[in-house]
């Protein structure tokens, strides 16, 4: 008989929430991590230090240059790197140590070490001293998770040129960052810096900033952080950077070809994107299949071509977020406990978190018009919302994309203070299979910045109130 039911290879959100979740229907659950922390990218080098420096330096910009507008004067508003560095660190540590008692609460085994899959049934656990232990189990889940996507001829020495991972620990705020990719990390840690006073300039190879999201508001996005201060250079590729004795040297040039420029930075953030990580699991020996992107391939129940072996999180395909993750988690482990488990990739929210922030779940303008399908769509802006005005935080809107036809929700996006809050309601709305009549029939509360949601709603069908 298998020690386990259930060996876990990895303890980001994914992998993490799918052992107490295997744990709380009964099956014996092991984990595997290589880290000293559990939690994955998300909890130590991701989301959740990401968040609380967003937040610190948030808190910074409010008191240099906001307060005044409340009538509160401050004066001799410093920035101590170090401790807002410590707060960092205190919210990562939080959240690992929660883990840790999680699973222990729930009695699932945990192993410190590198997961390799020996054989159907067989992880090899590798401590870092070099000894090794042989767990037998039922069933492997692969929750390994990403890295940082390389760029070719670019090295990452986390000093000058650095990932996420060095950018959320710089020892002082650099005068000149050069951002490359506006993608959601680049915009979210360009920001962070731009706070605290760095002068910040992203680079991005497409022409316009967060691609994928719904064109209007990447517009709009871009418009207010270039307000903020920040500098992009749009349809614009780095062709080198060449570290010098004080910074770098980046040379960028037309995305089309053509003239190219030489930047000069303090600091260089390399953000395009995270490649699935499986160095080390020993996938070919076992014949795993992969797709052409690197991900592990999976079918509607997580399993790869081999039996007893399955794989969630970022290192399968769709959006690399942790809340995917951990709802292919869940999945997993009841389909392994004989239930049926089971995401809804259409209605996944997508936050930035930046301010103000940006949020969206389901489809954009975009996709509608490239599918064919017939929509109407409701608009509201935050100038025209009462808490909005009084709170002083009105950049952004609301859209609402329902079917022409049957009136359900099909797409909701949001620029606004408290964006990632807001789409929930949406979210909940539209696993109901909600119309976009049945939003606007509900109360909202006043004053708050729900009633935009509201009033998005009754915009589909040219009725909102305040505008
Ligand atoms: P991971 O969290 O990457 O965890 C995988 C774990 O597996 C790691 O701990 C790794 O050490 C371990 N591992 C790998 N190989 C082995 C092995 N062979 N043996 C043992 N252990 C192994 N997403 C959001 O939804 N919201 C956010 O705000 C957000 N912010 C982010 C900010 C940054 C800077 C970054 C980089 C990412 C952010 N993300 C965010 C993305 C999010 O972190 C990932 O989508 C999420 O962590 C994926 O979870 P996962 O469980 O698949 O993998
Ligand atoms: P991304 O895919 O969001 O953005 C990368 C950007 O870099 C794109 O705009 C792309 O066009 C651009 N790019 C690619 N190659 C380039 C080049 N050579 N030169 C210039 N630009 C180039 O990736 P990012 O920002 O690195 O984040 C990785 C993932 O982490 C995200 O996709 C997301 O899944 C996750 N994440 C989620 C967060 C959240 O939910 N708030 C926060 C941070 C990360």
């Amino acid at each position: 008989m298998s020690a386990y039911d259930l060996v876990v290879i990895g303890t980001g959100p994914g992998g993490y929430v799918c052992a107490i979740r295997a744990a709380q229907l009964g099956l014996r659950t092991a984990v595997v991590e290589k880290r000293a922390t559990h939690g994955g990218t998300c909890l130590n080098v991701g989301c959740i230090p990401s968040k609380a420096l967003l937040h610190a330096s948030e808190a910074f910009e409010e008191a240099n240059h906001h307060f005044a507008d409340l009538g509160i004067e401050v004066s001799g508003v410093k920035l101590d790197l170090k401790k807002m560095m410590g707060f960092k660190d205190e919210g990562v540590a939080g959240n690992t140590k929660g883990v840790e008692f999680l699973l222990k609460k729930n009695k699932v085994d945990s192993y410190q070490g590198t997961g390799r899959i020996a054989g159907a049934g067989r992880v090899e656990v590798v401590s870092e001293d070099g000894g090794n232990r042989m767990l037998e189990t039922k069933n492997i889940v692969i929750a390994t998770g990403s890295d940082v996507a390389a760029l070719p001829g670019v090295a990452i020495d986390e000093r000058i040129v650095v990932s996420s991972t060095g950018a959320l620990a710089l020892g002082a705020v650099p005068k000149k960052l050069l951002v490359i990719g506006a993608g959601v990390i680049g915009l979210e840690l360009g920001s962070v810096w731009r706070r605290l006073g760095a002068e910040v300039t992203v680079v991005e190879y497409l022409d316009r900033v967060l691609p994928g999201m719904d064109g209007e508001v990447g517009k709009q996005f871009q418009r207010i952080l270039t307000k903020q201060g920040l500098a992009f250079r749009l349809s614009t590729k780095v062709t080198g950077v060449e570290v010098a004795k004080k910074g770098a040297k980046v040379t960028v040039e037309p995305a089309a070809g053509g003239q190219a420029e030489v930047l000069e930075a303090d600091v260089v953030l390399v953000a395009i994107g995270r490649v699935p990580y499986t160095a080390g699991l020993g996938l070919e020996t076992v014949g795993v299949q992969m797709d052409n992107k690197g991900r592990i391939q999976t079918d509607s129940h997580f399993a790869t071509n081999v039996t007893g072996i399955y794989a969630i999180g970022d290192v399968i395909a769709g959006p690399m977020l942790a809340h995917k993750a951990e709802d292919e988690g869940v999945a997993v482990a009841e389909i392994l406990a004989g239930q049926s488990g089971h995401v809804n990739y259409g209605v996944i929210p997508n936050v930035v978190y930046t301010f103000p922030e940006v949020a969206s779940v389901g489809k954009t303008e975009e996709e509608l018009k490239k599918d064919g399908i017939a929509y109407n769509a409701g608009k509201f802006p935050f100038t025209a919302n009462g808490r909005a005005k009084a709170n002083g935080t009105t950049d952004g809107f609301v859209k609402i994309l329902a079917d022409a036809a049957s009136d359900r929700v099909l797409g909701v996006h949001i620029v606004g203070a408290d964006a990632g809050n807001l789409i929930a309601e949406v979210a909940v709305a539209m696993e109901f299979g909600a119309s976009s009549e049945d939003i606007a029939r509900t109360c909202h509360a006043h004053p708050t910045l729900t009633e935009a949601v509201k009033e998005a709603a009754l915009a589909v069908a040219k009725r909102a109130i305040h505008v």
